[in-house]
């Protein structure tokens, strides 16, 4: 069987002040008329069934999730009472769906990503499977970098490569979770690396053995959860287990540590929506080099992201600038800046 997991607790943070805590980036119309996590539902459902895919979300979006998908299972939605990184959730996810499905083959995907060719997505997932399925081996979806992003994870591949549906699948020298801008750069000119796009195939009982070899406490946390399982327990542990768990994302604590990872080339559009700057790359600009949504009046305006609420937004003589509207806050920020978005929000709550 083959279950889909979809990671659904981030904070957006980047995307603020139209990210909200309370809104993140997952449940908002960036890219077409429906979110990204309904375009992640519609896109899964062409290789599963509805009842194979989960959601693992923080509670605060449970309510959404319903309100957004009505047609998923409530019992598929794995409910996280804190955000403890992308570990923790793989891991909760991967006791409560085994309950259903005895060692399916799990397919872990963001919630937030664009995926233009979803015929070449189904058929790059349908052979990430085989691979993972082969052994005991781990399976990512790489993307071919194009300038030195430091917010990625690195791939690196080895010339041990086979074809498998028209595919290319290279064994994994090594995986580097966001470099310095050096490496980076360093990574980008030698050609053999990978943009971890954050998709990864395994079968459940493998990561489980790598989270109890590399994550030995968490693995004790997920063991304690299972014996509440079957009991009026079962929801008061998972919540007091999981307030314990350890804050790590899935890449530093097991991707970086391990041998037998693959990596397919994707073959499908992808962006991962990470900051403002994003939307130069899924929309259209003007001949200015703009993004423009929304009520904009611009004037001599040159390679700005400026998106309004509704009220009108007048520029003159500005460049590189990010500029968004929203009801309450106002953000204008250069482009440099924009992975940097979140260190407003620090600051905001430092002062309250
Ligand atoms: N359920 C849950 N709980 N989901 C979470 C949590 C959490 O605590 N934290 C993050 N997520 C979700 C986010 O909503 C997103 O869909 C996904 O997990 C990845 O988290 P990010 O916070 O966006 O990770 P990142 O962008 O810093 O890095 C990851 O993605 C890059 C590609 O977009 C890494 O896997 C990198 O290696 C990769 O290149
Ligand atoms: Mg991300």
């Amino acid at each position: 069987t083959i279950t889909c997991v979809i990671m659904a607790g981030g904070k957006g943070e980047r995307f603020w002040p139209k990210s909200r805590t309370n809104l993140p980036k997952q449940f908002l119309n960036i890219s077409g008329n429906k979110s990204m996590i309904q375009q992640s539902i519609t896109r899964l459902e062409k290789i599963v069934d509805i009842s194979q895919i989960f959601i693992v979300t923080n509670e605060l979006y449970a309510e959404l999730l319903k309100a957004q998908i009505p047609h998923l299972p409530t019992s598929n939605i794995i409910i996280e009472p804190v955000g403890r990184n992308t570990a923790p959730c793989v891991g909760l996810a991967s006791v409560i769906i085994e309950e259903k499905f005895p060692d399916s083959t799990m397919v872990v995907i963001p919630s937030d990503h664009i995926i233009e060719n979803d015929e070449g997505f189904i058929k790059i997932i349908n052979t990430a499977v085989e691979v993972a399925q082969d052994n005991s081996n781990l399976v990512t979806l790489g993307i071919k970098p194009t300038y030195p992003e430091t917010g990625y994870g690195y791939i690196e591949s080895t010339n041990e490569t086979k074809q498998l549906n028209d595919l290319q699948v290279h064994k994994v020298n090594k995986f580097v979770e966001k470099p310095d801008a050096a490496t980076a750069q360093s990574y980008l000119e030698s050609g053999n690396f990978y943009w971890n796009s954050g998709i990864f195939i395994w079968r459940n009982s493998v990561i489980r053995n790598y989270i109890k070899e590399l994550m030995p406490q968490m693995h004790d946390l997920l063991e304690t959860m299972k014996t509440a399982f079957g009991t009026p327990q079962r929801d008061e542990v998972i919540r007091t287990e999981f307030a314990k768990m350890p804050d790590q994302s899935i890449d530093y604590g097991i991707m970086e540590k391990v041998n037998n990872i693959y990596v397919i080339p994707c073959v499908f559009g992808w962006d991962d929506v990470g900051s403002w700057t994003a939307l130069e790359r899924i929309n259209e600009l003007d001949e200015d080099g703009n993004v423009i949504r929304g009520n904009i009046l611009n004037l001599d305006t040159k390679r700005c992201i400026i998106e309004s609420n509704g009220k009108l937004i007048a520029t003159l003589g500005i460049e590189d600038l990010i500029v968004v509207d929203t009801e309450d806050v106002t953000l204008i920020c250069t482009k440099d800046k924009a992975q940097e978005v979140k260190l407003l929000l620090k600051e905001l709550r430092m002062q309250k």
